[in-house]
């Protein structure tokens, strides 16, 4: 992480003197630092007799968010930023295997090879969304991994909400929607045993603006731009990993339970008629989830059926949501 940078973040003016006294560097190894720092992108205004004014805009450096952050544990850990990743999740689960502790994270501009659930792509284009994925080491059973999918779509729920004020609601499984549009998707690859969790990375990219739907999807797709004037993409980030660290805590202590009631509040699927297309194609009432993230469908004849993310799609009756 760059210091000068994170430094010259935490206020509107630092001056040259003051940063030379604080890094223990002369005036010209600071003025050097900021050339450097001008040729690696950055821009920096010289303000005179008030120092140096950092432009900081919709950037998603570390350096930009870490002295905001609230959490103990989550984005604690190892970061790995780049503009450009294949994909935060192939990276995260590589820095998992060597060790990065909980709450580590990879995030970036775009990816190149960006991974979608059920081995579909997920397309990027720079800056336009906040694509992202953090390291979890959870204390909870192996049984209980797929429940973590929705403990991070409330927690994206709840952060888009708190920073944006956008009303956004969960599509079972694992979509966010604004309206009646995606505008959120959530892919957890985890590693484990018969008996023990070792790591979950989950995955997340949020469509910001525009720019972040494919022309071919915007009739299904939609960006947060669509609906309020979007706050930076860090504000976002640093409200999401607090709800996901509160909302992980309660659960690990006191399982599903301790968030049915706020899930169910932003669910767009529980209550909701809704057709199954699997192997079998029925319509019901999706009543309620499993402890096991199956979904409970009551079907016209009374009869209840348990449902599986992967293989099924669920609609509402009346389209994609
Ligand atoms: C879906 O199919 O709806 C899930 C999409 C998940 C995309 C995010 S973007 C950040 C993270 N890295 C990836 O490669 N995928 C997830």
């Amino acid at each position: 992480m760059d210091e000068m940078i994170r430094r010259l973040s935490q206020e509107e003016y630092v001056s040259g003197e003051q940063l030379a006294q604080e890094m223990q560097l002369s005036r010209s190894a600071v003025w050097k630092r900021i050339e450097q720092a001008r040729e690696n992108g950055w821009e920096i205004v010289s303000g005179g007799k008030k120092g140096y004014h950092l432009e900081t805009g919709d950037r998603l450096e570390p350096e930009l968010w870490v002295d905001a952050l609230t959490t103990d544990q989550i984005g604690r850990g190892d970061i790995l930023y780049a503009d450009t990743l294949d994909s935060t999740n192939v990276q995260l689960k590589r820095m998992a295997l060597e060790g990065s502790p909980h709450g580590s994270l990879a995030l970036c501009e775009r990816q190149h090879a960006g991974r979608g659930r059920l081995g579909r792509q997920w397309v990027s284009v720079k800056g336009q969304g906040l694509l992202q994925s953090v390291l979890l080491r959870p204390d909870i059973l192996p049984r209980q991994v797929p429940m973590v999918t929705y403990v991070v779509a409330l927690s994206m729920a709840e952060a888009v909400k708190e920073s944006a004020g956008a009303e956004v609601r969960i599509k079972w499984p694992n979509d966010l929607v604004l309206g009646d549009k995606k505008i959120c998707g959530i892919l957890n690859e985890a590693g484990m045993d018969m008996d023990r969790v070792d790591w979950i990375v989950c995955g997340v990219g949020l469509n910001v603006f525009e720019g972040a739907v494919p022309e071919e999807l915007r009739h299904q797709a939609t960006s947060l731009d669509a609906a309020v004037v979007p706050p930076r993409r860090r504000e976002i980030f640093v409200s999401y990993l607090r709800f996901l660290e509160k909302n992980m805590v309660a659960f690990e202590k006191k399982g599903w339970s301790a968030l049915e009631k706020q899930y169910r509040e932003l669910s767009c699927t529980l209550g909701k008629h809704v057709r199954v297309v699997g192997t079998e194609e029925f319509e019901g009432t999706a009543e309620d989830m499993q402890e096991d993230g199956g979904l409970l469908v009551r079907r016209q004849d009374g009869s209840l059926t348990c449902v599986y993310a992967g293989d099924v799609s669920v609609r509402g009756v009346m389209g994609y949501v």
